[in-house]
């Protein structure tokens, strides 16, 4: 294949979530299968701005797509954020020979890297985040792996507070959305999940919940908390404080990001990285790598930013269909 460029660099930036490595390798085994040269770029942005690079083969790859975090490292760069930093880190690239550049990452990632073509960088984004919350795919990588992390976590909560007879609460990430938190809330079967997309009032539908939970014979519960919600021991406090329920606190944190990623982000991240050098290698950039449903797409990067997250409310209605809450959240 006569490929439209010749050198590519590839960075991972933001939160690290489980198949950025599956996501390196599918691009650095897809590049070096069609002639392109590939370098990593270490530690973000940050790495780009002062030429932090290993060249990246099949050897430094190898058995990476198991391995959870990100052999290129990771961080947030506020240099990047300037005029400075942007027109230095195109400077490197010029000066390394770097026609266009992979980016891995979230929502700011793409931001970074759209002001980054503004400079005449060629610019291709993968989405990978835990969160699940950008906005032009339907999937994200890493997000299932700590769905399961965190799923895992839960079920071991609701062993020793069934034991006990007390109630769990148990904060999840997933930055301002809610995605986590309510997939990990059905999977588990928790007594009621708290995302920041639905309004809720404590009284009934927290209290109230447990009351009849307890009224109908039940003795444990399981309460899930979007990190974007009210501190969970304030929560917790509140619920021991109306029902005398002997309340635990547990906030999961960094663990969902890390772990060996599952089959779903491995195959996902692998085909992305792979979409993603095919796409320049065809001459074309400024383009995201998506998912719509099953579907693996790709879409100009200005307008995935530009796009808004629709909230699953169906989901969210099973759910409280499910936990038998008061029918007004259901309509
Ligand atoms: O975006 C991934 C994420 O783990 C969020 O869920 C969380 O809000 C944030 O990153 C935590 O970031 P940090 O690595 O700075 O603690």
């Amino acid at each position: 294949m006569n490929s439209a460029v010749k050198r590519i660099g590839v960075l991972t930036s933001g939160g690290d979530a489980p198949g950025m490595n599956a996501a390196i390798r599918g691009i650095v085994r897809t590049a070096q299968c069609i002639g392109i040269d590939c370098i990593g770029i270490r530690h973000g942005y940050a790495g780009l701005i002062r030429g932090d690079f290993i060249p990246l083969s099949e050897k430094e790859v190898k058995g990476i797509t198991k391995r959870g975090g990100t052999m290129l490292y990771t961080a947030r760069s506020t240099e990047f954020m300037t005029e400075a930093g942007l027109q230095r880190a195109a400077d490197t690239c010029k000066y390394m020979g770097i026609e266009a550049l992979i980016v891995i990452g979230g929502d700011g990632t793409f931001k970074g890297a759209l002001n980054l073509s503004t400079y005449g960088v060629k610019v291709m984004g993968i989405p990978c985040t835990i969160d699940n919350d950008i906005s032009c795919s339907t999937y994200t990588i890493g997000f299932d792996t700590a769905c399961n992390t965190a799923i895992e976590a839960v079920d071991r909560l609701n062993d020793t507070m069934q034991s006990h007879e007390r109630c769990s609460v148990v904060e999840v990430m997933g930055h301002k959305a809610g995605y986590l938190a309510l997939n990990v809330g059905i999977a588990t079967g928790a007594t009621i999940t708290l995302i920041p997309e639905v309004k809720y009032d404590f009284e009934r539908d927290v209290i109230g919940r447990i009351r009849t939970a307890r009224l109908a014979g039940r003795s444990h519960f399981m309460v899930i908390v979007a990190e974007a919600m009210e501190p969970v021991h304030a929560i917790a406090d509140k619920i021991f404080d109306a029902t005398g329920v002997e309340t635990r606190v547990t906030a999961l944190g960094h663990v969902q990001r890390g772990g060996e990623p599952l089959m779903r982000d491995r195959v996902t991240a692998t085909g992305m990285g792979y979409k993603a050098v095919m796409l320049l290698a065809e001459g074309q950039w400024g383009r995201v790598i998506a998912m719509c449903g099953d579907k693996m797409v790709d879409i100009d990067i200005g307008d995935a930013l530009a796009m808004e997250k629709e909230f699953d409310h169906d989901m969210y209605k099973m759910f409280t269909a499910l936990t038998f809450l008061d029918k007004q959240m259901l309509e």
